[in-house]
């Protein structure tokens, strides 16, 4: 079984993803890493994102060590990786592993923005997980100032907002709900809740 999860910045997917896999024994990915590892990469050695070329060659040198790389979860790393994932070049050196990853056995959950659209277009399920970019930038503050972190909301909401405008915009595999995937819409919903609307949908989805 493959579960393609994408959706917007902080509107959930990456819990989502984690729970269902682990509830039904499927490895997981968590695709934004590969873009991140990228940026941080290009970073590292000075080079310039906006370089198609040059992000493309380090695309197609990452390796899985690359992933544990201390510091991919932060915002500044999210902001490097939506800049580099617009590049058609990285976006097709990183094709073949994750449809690998996916395709392995016992199945697996990939979430990201386009694995529906373009990397898993066979998914068994496809959900598309939203929710409003305030409270998106809310859930991000909170956890942000739960870790001691003291970031305007304000802030947080107008780098949600200017990452969303990227990743929807580019002409590459842009973010965009997949025709036959079901909208999962956690604005009003804890992370429980929201696992719980995710298992039905799967549930319903692979009888
Ligand atoms: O899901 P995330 O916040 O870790 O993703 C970081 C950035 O990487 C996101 O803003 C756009 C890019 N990305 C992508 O283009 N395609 C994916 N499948 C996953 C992430």
């Amino acid at each position: 079984m493959i579960i393609a999860i994408d959706g917007p910045a902080a509107a959930g997917k990456g819990t989502i993803a984690l729970k269902l896999a682990k509830h039904y024994g499927l490895n997981h990915l968590d695709t934004g890493l590969l873009y991140r590892a990228i940026g941080r990469l290009m970073t590292e050695q000075g080079l310039d994102l906006d370089d198609a070329a040059q992000a493309g060659e380090v695309a197609r040198k990452l390796t899985p060590k690359d992933l544990h790389h201390a510091d991919l979860r932060g915002r500044e790393a999210g902001e490097l990786a939506s800049r580099v994932a617009v590049h058609p070049e990285v976006r097709a050196a990183l094709v073949d592993f994750q449809r690998d990853f996916a395709r392995a056995e016992p199945g697996a959950v990939l979430d990201g923005r386009d694995i529906g659209t373009a990397i898993c277009p066979e998914a068994d399920v496809k959900i598309f997980v939203t929710a409003s970019p305030e409270v998106r930038a809310r859930r991000r503050t909170d956890e942000l100032n739960a870790k001691g972190r003291d970031v305007p909301y304000e802030r947080i909401l107008a780098e949600i907002l200017e990452r969303d405008e990227r990743d929807s915009h580019r002409s590459a595999a842009p973010l965009r709900q997949a025709d036959d995937a079901v909208r999962l819409d956690t604005t009003a919903l804890d992370a429980e809740a929201a696992f719980q609307a995710a298992l039905a949908i799967v549930e319903a989805g692979h009888e």
